[in-house]
């Protein structure tokens, strides 16, 4: 079995047999570097038999001593008890000290009853109605992308495809001009750009210096808005809901963060990673070339085993136990959706890639409890539009090389798949 898309199958056996001999207490599945080289599979593997609640230190300034929670009911046990785990000290490992500006507010990283409140601002954006009347855009602009690709020539699936494509959603979602859309996804890296974990990124002068330009540009959209009769965009729910009318400017970049991140990276990585993975498992690609219908439980699989936010942050509000453990008031927990969703206990085989799998939807990968992910009808519909349109063109789409892996133990993603169509 194997719980990575790693191709072959000596560098499984060397990174299984090299993470097996490490020291359990050593073990940091923070550690970008996993995920960089798609080994972080191994080592939840390993936590789950071993050490299911584990108990890490980092050694990056800011992250320090945390739980790690592996296994699919232990996760839940947590998501779903906010009263206990809260979100309010932030939903990354990363601790900044009192008043540090990068620290955004934002709805996801608050408690009831301020997280519910405005959570209910913008949770219109997904009423079905509004689902319905995007389907037919969606699949226009998938289409005239798709038509727009190079033939017989090597070219980035990643910025081609899945940038592209979840950059006009986003700009749809917040009526965002079209010819600026590709600022949504420069403001999305720049949110989750973290020195201390990867060297390349921005300085945090210079990316706060961006966001606060992000912030302009939104307060004038915003200001166009808030006088106008509300509409169906983010912004204006923002500036007509109760809950988000009077926000303060770093509440308004903390919430646009969210928004653009939340809807970014995540089914972008999802565009990629169902292509690296049906490429994996060619005779999966037969069966939905030979049943398109398997779409429908294609999607909810590709986002399982592609897990786009490997975790969610979360901290102890009062002592108490987990699964044997003794939890501190104040201690922080990751809950790895990435295990959760490899833990044979919760799922049938789930190691293996299966497009007709019995009960797709049970994976972890958009939360549960009362943060589960706003957009998640929306990021199925917008995979299930691109898959159709997809199949429907290309007779093969042939993957040519290797990824290349964005580092990060958060965003579980990539930043290059060269691909090439023949035609
Ligand atoms: C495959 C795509 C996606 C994945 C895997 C995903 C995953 C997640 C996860 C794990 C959470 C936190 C759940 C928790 O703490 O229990 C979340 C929350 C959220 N997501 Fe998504 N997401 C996706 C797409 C989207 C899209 C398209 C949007 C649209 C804007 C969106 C907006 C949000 C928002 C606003 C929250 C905060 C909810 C709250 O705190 O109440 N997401 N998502």
């Amino acid at each position: 079995m194997n719980p990575t898309d790693t191709e072959s199958s000596d560098m499984r056996a060397a990174a299984r047999a090299r993470i097996a001999g490490l020291s359990l207490e050593g073990l940091n599945p923070a550690d970008p570097q996993w995920f960089v080289d798609d080994t972080a599979g191994y080592v939840f593997e390993r936590l789950r038999r071993e050490d299911p609640v584990h108990r890490s230190r980092s050694p990056v300034p800011g992250i320090d001593s945390y739980w790690s929670v592996t296994r699919y009911q232990d996760i839940m046990q947590v998501d779903t008890s906010h009263g206990i785990y809260s979100s309010e000290e932030g939903i990354t490992l990363m601790d900044f000290p009192p008043g540090d500006e990068q620290k955004l507010p934002m709805f996801i990283a608050m408690d009831p009853p301020k997280h519910d409140a405005q959570r209910k601002a913008v949770n219109p954006i997904v009423a079905p109605a509004n689902l319905n009347n995007w389907q037919g855009l969606i699949r226009e602009r998938t289409g005239k992308v798709l038509d727009s690709l190079p033939r017989n020539e090597t070219f980035n699936w990643v910025d081609l495809v899945s940038i592209e494509l979840t950059t006009y959603m986003l700009a749809t979602l917040f009526d965002f001009p079209l010819e600026d859309r590709r600022l949504l996804p420069y403001w999305s890296d720049m949110v989750t750009a973290n020195k201390l974990t990867n060297p390349d990124a921005p300085d945090p002068e210079v990316r706060m210096a961006e966001l606060r330009k992000m912030l302009g540009y939104f307060t004038r959209l915003w200001n166009e808005r808030v006088n106008a009769p509300p509409r169906t965009d983010l912004i204006s729910m923002l500036a007509h809901g109760p809950a988000t009318r009077n926000m303060g400017p770093m509440e308004f970049m903390g919430n646009l963060a969210l928004l653009i991140v939340g809807g970014n990276d995540t089914t972008r990585n999802s565009m990629t990673g169902g292509l690296l993975a049906l490429h994996h498992h060619p005779q999966e690609m037969a069966k939905l070339r030979a049943n398109p219908a398997l779409i429908d439980s294609l999607v909810p699989e590709i986002i399982r085993w592609q897990t786009p936010l490997a975790y969610m942050r979360r901290t102890a509000l009062a002592d108490t136990q987990l699964a044997g453990k003794q939890i501190k008031k104040g201690d922080k927990l990751a809950m790895w959706y990435l295990s959760g969703n490899r833990d044979e206990s919760a799922i049938p085989t789930p190691d293996r890639f299966i497009v007709d799998r019995e009960r797709p939807r049970q994976h972890l990968s958009f939360g549960f409890g009362i943060h589960r992910c706003v957009g998640n009808r929306l990021a199925e519909l917008q995979l299930k539009i691109l898959w159709e349109e997809l199949l429907r063109r290309f007779e093969s789409i042939e993957v040519v090389g290797e990824p290349k892996r964005v580092r990060s133990s958060f965003v579980r993603g990539f930043s290059h798949l060269p691909v090439r169509i023949p035609g």
